[in-house]
């Protein structure tokens, strides 16, 4: 009698919490095996004048297990009901992430690309890190000439030279040796120059080179391609300038420069206060340039230009500091969501 009492009380204190302590309890008060079958199989060996309290006493017991079993069942059942209902549901549609922007470098490069296929100009890719004849030789700079040092270089290997690009001029090069002219390309690309950081000059920063090589191209054609360019690029009245420069590898060269729409030609930082930016450099391919790369230069003529894209977006999106294209702050990115192509 008295395992019976133990048996009541902790049937009634039990608790399930998951299916498995249900299932644990199934097979210790349920089941055939159970501890009651067990205590029914005792009957037997009761003395004949207690067997019929006794027998009461186990079917009580089993009552209340069965009962308690049911109630444990519902319990559970109701828990799970619980879980199921602070579920994720898979199907609902996405919590919207913010959504990212168009960095202004890659709006900067795909416009201007847009703007010279119309022209029928195509796209040319090279490597960053080139060797001394594509970077250097074969552009018309003589050897040990003061003309290397116009472009600090970061060299990675001595004898024989390998070095990052300092301009995007190699692939002038690499397209002269693999093409017959007509020629009408431009390479966009990442150069690298040893050179101090500051609001309008990186040490790695973006070009865009362009070529173009056919019989009677003439330096009208060049100042054409340019002033529709700037026309383009910025607004209808952008005042474009070419002040006579050197590169060595253009005859006459020029530099190209657009009145500062940052301070509107004022002065200001970004023009050094004379109210004009200088985004590239241009000329006609000199003669020696095009024999280095077997174009015979008695029968065609070209320009080429290389001009930067991150002045160029300096401008265009009136910004004070180049630093900020590279200092990934979301903020800064944000500014140009709305901006397409
Ligand atoms: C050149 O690199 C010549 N290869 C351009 C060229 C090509 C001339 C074809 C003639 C024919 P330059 O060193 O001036 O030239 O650079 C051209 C442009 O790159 C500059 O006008 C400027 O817009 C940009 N640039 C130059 N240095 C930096 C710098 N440190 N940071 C950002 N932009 C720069």
């Amino acid at each position: 009698m008295g395992k019976v009492q133990e048996l009541k009380e902790e049937i009634a204190q039990y608790k399930a919490a998951n299916k498995d302590a249900l299932e644990e309890f199934r097979m210790r008060f349920i089941s055939r095996k159970s501890v009651i079958g067990e205590l029914f199989s005792e009957i037997k060996n009761i003395a004949p004048e207690e067997r019929k309290g006794f027998g009461q006493q186990i079917n009580e017991l089993k009552d209340a297990a069965e009962n308690k079993f049911k109630s444990l069942v519902k319990e559970l059942g109701n828990q799970e009901e619980e879980r199921e209902g602070q579920a994720v549901d898979v199907s609902l549609p996405p919590l919207t992430d913010t959504l990212g922007s168009i960095h202004p470098l890659t709006i900067v490069r795909a416009r201007f690309i847009e703007i010279f296929e119309r022209i029928g100009f195509t796209v040319s890719d090279g490597p960053e890190i080139e060797d001394d004849w594509h970077n250097f030789t074969a552009l018309n700079f003589p050897e040990n000439h003061p003309a290397r040092e116009m472009q600090d270089t970061f060299f990675i290997k001595k004898d024989p030279d390998i070095a990052l690009r300092t301009h995007t001029s190699n692939v002038q090069i690499r397209v002269m040796e693999t093409q017959e002219p007509p020629i009408r390309t431009l390479a966009p690309g990442r150069v690298f120059r040893n050179e101090a950081i500051s609001a309008r000059a990186h040490c790695v920063f973006h070009q865009v080179e362009g070529l173009y090589i056919d019989r009677n191209v003439s330096f009208k054609d060049l100042k054409h391609a340019l002033y529709y360019f700037a026309r383009e690029m910025f607004t209808k009245d952008t005042e474009v300038r070419l002040r006579p420069s050197y590169f060595p590898f253009t005859e006459p060269s020029a530099e190209l420069d657009i009145t500062c729409l940052v301070c509107g030609g004022k002065g200001c930082n970004i023009c050094k206060y004379t109210g004009w930016v200088e985004i590239g450099g241009a000329g006609m391919v000199d003669p020696n340039v095009m024999a280095n790369c077997g174009i015979d230069p008695e029968e065609y003529t070209g320009y080429a230009f290389g001009l930067g894209i991150e002045r160029i977006a300096l401008l265009k999106y009136e910004i004070k500091d180049l630093r900020l294209f590279t200092e990934n702050d979301i903020r800064f990115l944000q500014q140009f969501k709305s901006q397409g192509f």
